[in-house]
């Protein structure tokens, strides 16, 4: 079932998620659903906060082709679709900077600066812990999915100057979705 997705300016959005304890039917059918709604909104990641949910919960399924190839090969062992529950990052090394969008802001994009790797901790659908180490654009997705279920929006970490470039178009965005920045 696809769900709506909420806009900045949405509450949900600066909400800091809650760890699930079991992962159940219910919450199975919800990541099946997040992914559903991703896809069918062009999207390589969503979190649970972006359907005006509070489980801390995100999904991610990066395209064939859209990695550099050594990122790709390095990161070959994590198989896609990603349903992540109760994911934390426990470690990070190294840093990128690129582009960068985000669903939940339409038309408005910019480039942030990540890290280059990172290890990422969390329960599968079937309540297994796994640990995964991602590199590229993958664990960029990572990071921007697990900064949503900490309440952390990607415009928050734009440089000054990116900032500036956006602040119209943001401020418009928030007035139009509850206001809350
Ligand atoms: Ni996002």
């Amino acid at each position: 079932m696809v769900l709506g997705i909420v806009k900045y300016g949405n509450k949900a959005l600066r909400e800091k998620s809650s760890p699930v304890p079991v992962v159940n039917d219910s919450l199975r059918k919800l990541a099946d659903d997040m992914l559903e709604t991703m896809r069918a909104a062009r999207g390589v990641g969503l979190a649970a906060e972006q359907v005006g949910r509070l489980e801390r919960i995100c999904v991610i399924d990066i395209p064939d082709g859209c990695e550099e190839p050594e990122d790709a090969m390095f990161n070959g062992p994590i198989k896609m679709p990603l349903k992540l529950f109760n994911p934390v990052i426990v470690a990070h090394e190294g840093s990128q900077y690129d582009k960068e969008g985000c669903l939940s802001f339409p038309k408005i994009g910019g480039a942030v600066t990540r890290a280059a790797q990172v290890t990422c901790q969390y329960v599968d659908e079937e309540n297994r812990p796994q640990t995964i180490t991602a590199r590229g654009f993958l664990a960029r997705a990572i990071q921007h999915e697990v900064d949503h279920l900490d309440g952390i929006l990607y415009v928050d970490r734009f440089s000054a100057v990116e900032r500036l470039a956006v602040a119209g178009k943001l401020k418009k965005l928030a007035r139009e979705n509850g206001g809350v920045r």
